[in-house]
């Protein structure tokens, strides 16, 4: 049995929010401020393994520098002597998707400006060197206000994804929201690929369901290969042609992200994005983490409960801790 809460540093860690293709995303309060955060804790062996290293610095050192209304803040790093723990900001709207699920498809207005906060977001992280490379509903966050977050920016090449055949593959998961070139496994632009699934995202807000969606891999490869899917007819003339040009198979004629912003559909009530620039942000975190210092580990420890009555210990003991059953968990079969 399970009791006490686990402390990182000052944060307190508290349940599961998401089970991704790199480790846990936990909630967590900063005990100092009672700020709440979200941490994403990602195993060091697993880095080391796949020789990440390097490539894992370098897109969290990125990633602490972007700062964007539209982008999941990264806090800071920390590690201990087996964690690498990723503290993010903690938004707390649920995931866009879910009002999808439980209300059905958008208006066009309320598609539209979903779509222009995920191009602005996607607009300034590629604006700095960085491709998000798997772009999908899990990764559209609200906030209280109902304002769009994107998580997982830079973060998505973190482990990579190892197949049976032994080869190393970037897409996993349902490749529902994946462009054509990117299955196709050659070398593609991280950008138009982000591109391709902006499309596929605007589609299924406006639609209430997926473009391409087949019963088997080798039928949906095919369908997303060549663009092949069915434009609904509610579909106003203007949307059906921005989406067309998205879609398209071919990353060189696809549409670009300012070519996006200069359309008729997107510049209706756009306003761009009004944010402060050029903030000093320390790294110091991030090279202690790499540079394994053992004298900057964390402790890692187990709280102690203060006292418990015996209806708190019995629905904290695992029979009754239906929490696990509500936790989200993304398996894929290639990849375990
Ligand atoms: N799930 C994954 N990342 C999250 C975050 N930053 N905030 C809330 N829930 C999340």
């Amino acid at each position: 049995m399970s009791i006490g809460k686990m402390r990182v540093g000052k944060y307190e860690l508290g349940k599961t929010l998401g089970e991704g293709s790199f480790g846990k995303v936990k909630f967590a309060r900063n005990v100092e401020t009672e700020n709440p955060v979200a941490i994403k804790i990602l195993n060091k062996n697993e880095v080391l393994r796949h020789k990440m290293v390097e490539h894992i610095k370098r897109e969290i050192s990125t990633m602490k520098l972007i700062k964007h209304p539209n982008v999941v803040q990264l806090y800071e790093v920390m590690a201990s002597k087996t964690k690498i723990y990723i503290v993010l900001e903690y938004v707390d709207g649920g995931e866009l998707f879910d009002k999808i699920v439980n209300h059905g498809r958008l208006k066009e207005e309320e598609a539209r400006r979903y779509f222009q906060q995920l191009i602005n977001a996607v607009d300034y992280c590629h604006s700095r060197g960085v491709y998000h490379r798997d772009l999908k509903p899990e990764n559209l966050l609200l906030d209280s206000h109902g304002v769009l977050k994107v998580s997982d920016f830079g973060l998505s090449t973190f482990v990579p994804q190892l197949r049976g055949d032994g080869l190393l593959h970037t897409a996993c998961g349902t490749p529902n929201y994946v462009a054509p070139e990117v299955l196709n496994d050659g070398g593609y632009d991280g950008a138009a690929a982000d591109v391709w699934s902006c499309g596929v995202i605007l589609f299924v807000l406006l639609a209430g369901y997926l473009p391409f969606d087949e019963p088997n891999i080798a039928s949906l490869y095919k369908k997303i290969s060549r663009a092949d899917f069915f434009i609904p007819s509610h579909f106003s003339s203007s949307t059906k042609k921005l989406i067309k040009r998205i879609l398209d198979p071919n990353p060189v004629t696809r549409l670009t992200i300012p070519q996006i912003i200069e359309s008729e559909w997107f510049k209706v009530g756009y306003k761009p994005p009004d944010f402060e620039h050029g903030e000093q942000v320390s790294l110091d975190d991030v090279d202690a983490v790499f540079n394994d210092s053992e004298e900057h580990h964390v402790t890692e420890k187990k709280e102690r409960p203060e006292s418990m009555n015996a209806f708190a210990l019995i629905s904290r003991s695992q029979g009754f801790n239906l929490g696990n059953l509500f936790e989200k968990q993304m398996v894929c079969s290639a990849c375990n």
